[in-house]
């Protein structure tokens, strides 16, 4: 898409998340402009930075900290318009919230994740106000990914636990498996990549939680090797384990919101 047709967009903090949501793609259709804590604002399209900003933004994307945010939100006020549609990427913040400190009601609340770098974020998408969504939207937030509409605004805060704090979850439990697989195997060199392709291998053919289980099944045999380790683990809850950690995240997302007015009346 030539430049002059590209829309243009402001990203409100371009740490981790802005940063991963940047690929080329993203580029090729939307001129982004970005600002950081110092109030330095880049054009990210040209690599440089802006002295003078003028411009009115079709999108405002809203990519700091949610703390940032509820303390500091009010400032941004001055980079929208009344078209501006206001895309909100940050965990717990409710949709009421940013409507009463950017005194606008053109809100869609998103929950990406990093890996929209490689195309494979499963977005989940809330919005009160349909016509908002176009499809120049839409294939916006397609390049970072699947797009998911939710009709429930708690269910952000699921995927916030699940698909946005998720990854490091599941990075965690790999990283647990590979180092115990080390520490099992020595004084022998184990193969990092070999364990980690038995992760994608188990994931290749078992693709429900009943194919997982009846695999569990097939290859647990009485008072046999993963009969052990399987009983182990059921021993110590993992599942209530797993279980507990989402909740504290999706319980983590939902306090969010009333921190600031908890700070207020403190
Ligand atoms: N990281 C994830 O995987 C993920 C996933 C889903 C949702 N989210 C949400 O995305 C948001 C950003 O997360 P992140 O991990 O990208 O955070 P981050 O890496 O800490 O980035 C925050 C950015 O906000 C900027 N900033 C701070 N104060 C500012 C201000 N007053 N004005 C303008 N910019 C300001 C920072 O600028 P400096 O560079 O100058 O410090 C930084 O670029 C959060 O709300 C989070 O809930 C994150």
């Amino acid at each position: 898409m030539s430049d002059t047709l590209k829309q243009k967009a402001l990203f409100i903090g371009y740490g981790h998340l802005a940063k991963s949501l940047t690929s080329r793609k993203l580029l090729s259709l939307l001129n982004i402009h970005a600002i950081n804590s110092k109030n330095e604002i880049k054009n990210i399209n040209l690599k440089k930075k802006i002295s003078n900003n003028n411009c009115t933004y079709e999108y405002v994307f809203l990519l700091t900290r949610p703390k940032t945010f509820l303390s500091t939100g009010t400032q941004f006020q001055k980079y929208i318009s009344k078209d501006t549609i206001i895309i909100s990427c940050m965990a717990g913040i409710k949709f009421s919230t940013i409507e009463q400190i950017l005194k606008t009601k053109k809100i869609i609340r998103i929950m990406p994740n990093v890996m929209a770098s490689n195309n494979k974020s499963q977005t989940h998408l809330y919005v009160k106000n349909k016509k908002l969504i176009s499809n120049y939207l839409i294939n916006l937030l397609s390049s970072f990914g699947k797009v998911i509409n939710v009709k429930n605004e708690d269910q952000i805060n699921f995927a916030t636990s699940v698909y946005g704090s998720g990854p490091a979850f599941i990075a965690y439990i790999v990283s647990s498996f590979l180092k115990a697989s080390k520490k099992l195997a020595k004084p022998f060199n184990i193969n990092e990549v070999e364990v980690l392709e038995l992760f994608k291998n188990v994931l290749e053919i078992n693709t429900t939680s009943k194919m997982l289980d009846s695999f569990i099944s097939s290859i647990s045999s009485k008072k046999g090797t993963t009969q052990a380790g399987v009983n182990f683990l059921k021993s110590q809850k993992m599942e209530k384990i797993i279980y507990t950690t989402l909740y504290k995240a999706y319980k983590r997302a939902k306090e969010i919101d009333s921190e600031q007015k908890r700070a207020k009346t403190e």
